[in-house]
């Protein structure tokens, strides 16, 4: 049975999409996957500047677009930004580290342009899609499964 939920908020500006992702970083436990999709300037670091800021992060976030991954302390757990893009479809050894990587962290992993590595990222994921609009909005799609709806509780939509 699927018990995946999917919520739909239209976002009207960067501003909007970053409160969405506050409000997600302050929900996390440390543990949880989340997996960004969406073309270039969706908002993918946007929201992840949010969610760092809401997990109690004051460290910066910048696209790790030229360096794979970046971290970010937060007081509860670390958040490790990845950003497959410069992988392609041949993401090689990366493949099975991500898996050991995946399988023992107890911190929080966000992930764009997971594309063709989505088959070792956990089915109990966040799964975000950003979809462009005219005039600066955007459509944000959050899936959850039923064991991480926690992270969506009281979001405004
Ligand atoms: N509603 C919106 N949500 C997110 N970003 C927006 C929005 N409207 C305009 N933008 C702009 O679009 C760009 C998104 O870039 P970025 O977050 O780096 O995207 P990605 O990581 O998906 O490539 C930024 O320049 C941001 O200011
Ligand atoms: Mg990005």
């Amino acid at each position: 049975m699927n018990t995946d939920t999917t919520l739909e908020i239209l976002s009207i500006d960067s501003a909007h999409t970053e409160k969405i992702g506050e409000h997600i970083g302050r929900h996390l436990r440390g543990g949880e996957v989340i997996e960004l999709q969406s073309d270039v300037g969706g908002g993918k670091t946007t929201f992840m500047r949010g969610l760092v800021r809401g997990a109690g992060s004051k460290d910066l976030v910048a696209s790790p677009t030229f360096t794979i991954s970046k971290e970010y302390a937060a007081p509860a757990f670390t958040i490790h930004h990845l950003d497959l893009y410069r992988l392609g479809e041949n993401p090689g050894i990366v493949r099975q580290e991500l898996a050991e990587f995946l399988e023992s962290s107890a911190d929080v992993v966000a992930i764009e342009w997971a594309n063709s590595l989505t088959d070792v990222l956990p089915k109990r994921r966040l799964t975000i899609q950003f979809a462009h609009r005219p005039n600066d909005q955007r459509i944000i799609y959050l899936t959850v499964p039923k064991q991480l709806r926690y992270l969506l509780e009281e979001i405004q939509t």
